[in-house]
């Protein structure tokens, strides 16, 4: 067989372990040839590829970003995209198609798969908000450096005795933000999923303050939004999936908690280093384990499915599952988080 492979959406750490993967099983146990594609979808249309090797795979696995490169092209937004990725995939004889990728990315390859291209998805994002996955690879690097990154903020806030305001990744889940406040014990943490009012924020913070604390850590994830006529949202630029560009809510927060406590209070913005830089040892071991299952599901020819994390499993579920909805923060692990608000 011939493979495609490509990887698409925000980079993660681990896309090389699975890239590796793939290949080293691919070549090694089955004797299939894999063709990467270079930056997402966009290397499908304009046929932009390389073979891959064990050998050009050496030495990948602990480092971050991609070696195929990545954007945020759709192929459904530009003029006979879909097309264009047919006559690549007949040009360079493809058999089937590994797709990693997140919401965007794995709900392209869902459409594909129903227009007759054998796809197979692996779920990428440091979001962690795609459904069928327990988890993705990605997001367990982020919540270390975002937790290595509040218990150092610890420490400089207490000796200024300030407040600081944390903005983490999270366009429409907290999880990076719930994950990393729990672990570093964060005094309140701001989601998408539950819209704040910035006087209860507030509240929190002179009543711990008042309890003898002399500082408080305040993690907003970027997509958190204010409850309806508490505060003015701003207008973002959006992306060809329709995503607005994120970034700034803690900007706009940190001089409003200022006025309102009278604490004085800085902003720390986390942004692109919660994607860049090694993977940790579960997110290297979680996409290898996902890039052996996803060229095992092609060799088996297998289409229209997605490998994912359930429990200590790894498995198959339909691309469209796990496409559908948003997996976002729950109800319990956000209650727990609650606890030490204030
Ligand atoms: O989807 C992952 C993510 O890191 C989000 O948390 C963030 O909002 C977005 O990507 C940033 O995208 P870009 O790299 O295009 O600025």
């Amino acid at each position: 067989m011939r493979i495609g492979i490509l990887t698409g959406g925000g980079d993660a750490p681990g896309l090389n372990a699975v890239i590796r993967a793939v290949v080293r099983k691919a070549s090694d146990i089955y004797g299939h040839a894999v063709i990467g594609f270079r930056n997402g979808w966009k290397g499908a249309i304009d046929a932009e590829v390389e073979t891959l090797t064990p050998e050009s795979v050496k030495g990948i696995l602990p480092r971050g970003g991609t070696i195929l490169g990545t954007s945020r092209t759709n192929p459904f937004k530009i003029t006979d995209g879909v097309t264009k990725i047919q006559h690549t995939l007949q040009a360079f004889n493809i058999d089937a198609l590994i797709a990693i990728g997140g919401e965007d990315t794995l709900g392209v390859a869902s459409k594909l798969a129903e227009l007759g291209i054998k796809t197979v998805g692996v779920p990428k994002t440091i979001d962690n908000d795609l459904s069928g996955t327990d988890y993705t690879f990605g997001f367990n690097t982020a919540v270390e450096i975002a937790t290595e990154a509040l218990d150092r903020l610890h420490s400089t806030a207490e000796s200024h005795q300030r407040v600081m305001v944390v903005e983490i990744m999270g366009r429409h889940a907290g999880w990076i933000a719930i994950y990393s406040g729990l672990a570093a014990g964060a005094d309140v943490v701001l989601i998408p999923e539950r819209p704040f009012d910035l006087d209860e924020v507030c509240e929190h913070i002179v009543r711990r303050h008042h309890r003898g604390r002399t500082f408080s850590i305040v993690v907003v994830a970027e997509g958190a939004t204010p409850k309806e006529g508490t505060f003015e949202q701003l207008a973002d630029e959006k992306d060809s999936f329709g995503h607005v560009r994120l970034g700034g809510i803690a900007n706009r927060l940190a001089p409003e908690i200022e006025k309102r406590t009278g604490f004085e209070t800085r902003v720390t913005i986390l942004g692109h280093v919660q994607r860049g830089g090694t993977p940790t040892a579960f997110d290297r071991v979680l996409a290898t384990r996902l890039g052996i299952a996803a060229i095992d599901a092609v060799h088996e020819g297998e289409s229209g499915v997605m490998v994912g994390l359930r429990g200590t499993e790894v498995v198959r579920v339909p691309l469209k599952e796990a496409v559908g909805v948003l997996k976002t923060v729950d109800d319990a692990i956000y209650a727990v988080a609650e606890v030490f608000f204030g």
